[in-house]
């Protein structure tokens, strides 16, 4: 039969050349439809003779079924490549977190003591709390300091409400973690050591001074710890806590009603330019009290002063903070900017351990 050839690569290049799925339909009608070429051409088989048709029939339908399955492979490319466009276009990241960003952090203070603690569990510390509103005994009698007292006063106390008429005297916001020496011995008894941090309350306020603000005690007791291991101890957490070889610390010679002998510690620091930087310039900021436990303090908490002796410290917390982490004023610690906090703020699954870094 004559033209089947260019039929074929006729037909065959348009639908090569079709854009979608209407334009291969019109092709197919064209084609193969009750009035497209092929159907027509399958008419003149009826006025073949029959070695004609025995030639052109098996042509024909050969051409009618390549025209068709070209058809049907051209349509489901196209489906595909529709399919990916829109796979393309409607992309979702399913590994995507879909709550929000973390936006909490760990405040520079809480930061602060879980370092510290790791620290001193290191080297044999216990944890050890007491209550915030204490009692007068707690506070300040049983820490050598008689009503009369005059470093009382220096406390600048927060006192509690008392009934009309009642004459015991008020409760205290605690001034100082010291009460927790007490309460701890009377617990455990001696030989002891534990580090006791929480908040503590004074009457003062300036660039280094806060009415709530952070401490924590340290206490040892035992036959014959000696001011020797205080000194080691407090250098050794100087050294893990600002993570340097070497602090300039200064041992001053001091006076507390409950240590004696009493030595204060300054850092060497620098405000310069209205910030504050560690081991650099000429000022000190004070950081801790300690000195060998009254032998009146053991006594008050039942542990016998001829047998057993022993040397405790309190800490800023706030102020070695402020150090360590270049905060200059330590009343933005507690303003609750949330800026700030940002700023300041630690991720919370960092947990501070020694091996870590702590920091790090
Ligand atoms: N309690 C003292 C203060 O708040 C610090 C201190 C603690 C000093 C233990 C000596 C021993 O200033």
């Amino acid at each position: 039969m004559q033209g089947l050839d260019e039929l074929r690569g006729k037909y065959i290049d348009q639908i090569a050349g079709a854009a979608d799925e209407g334009a291969l339909e019109a092709i197919r009608v064209a084609a193969l439809g009750k009035k497209g070429e092929v159907s027509l051409k399958m008419r003149e088989l009826g006025k073949m003779t029959p070695e004609e048709r025995k030639e052109a029939g098996p042509a024909l339908n050969a051409l009618k079924d390549e025209i068709g399955s070209a058809i049907g492979a051209a349509k489901s490319a196209l489906a595909d490549a529709a399919l990916s466009e829109r796979l393309k276009a409607e992309w979702l990241d399913v590994t995507l977190d879909p709550r929000p960003a973390r936006r909490g952090t760990i405040h520079p203070v809480s930061q602060t003591m879980e370092e510290v603690a790791a620290i001193f569990a290191d080297m044999g510390f216990a944890w050890a709390e007491g209550p915030q509103i204490e009692s007068d005994w707690y506070n300040f009698d049983a820490l050598n300091m008689a009503p009369e007292h005059p470093a009382r006063q220096e406390h600048d106390t927060f006192f509690m409400h008392r009934a009309e008429g009642d004459e015991r005297p008020p409760h205290v916001l605690r001034t100082h973690t010291s009460p927790v020496q007490i309460r701890a011995m009377e617990k455990q008894g001696a030989p002891i050591r534990v580090i006791a941090p929480g908040r503590v309350y004074r009457c003062d306020y300036d660039l280094t001074h806060t009415p709530m603000f952070h401490q924590v005690e340290g206490l040892a007791v035992d036959k014959d710890i000696s001011m020797a291991n205080l000194k080691w101890v407090l250098q050794e957490f100087c050294r893990a806590f600002f993570e340097v070889e070497q602090v300039e610390l200064r041992f001053r010679a001091s006076h507390f009603p409950f240590t004696e002998p009493s030595a204060e510690v300054d850092i060497r620091c620098s405000w310069e330019g209205g910030s504050l930087k560690l081991g650099e310039g000429d000022d000190w900021m004070e950081i801790l009290g300690s000195g060998m436990v009254h032998p009146n303090v053991l006594r008050a908490a039942g542990v016998n002063p001829d047998e057993q002796q022993g040397f405790a410290f309190g800490i800023g917390i706030d102020r070695i903070a402020m150090l360590k982490y270049g905060i200059p004023d330590l009343r933005a610690f507690f303003d609750s900017d949330l800026r700030w906090l940002r700023h300041y703020g630690f991720r919370s699954l960092d947990v501070p351990t020694l091996h870590g870094g702590l920091s790090a």
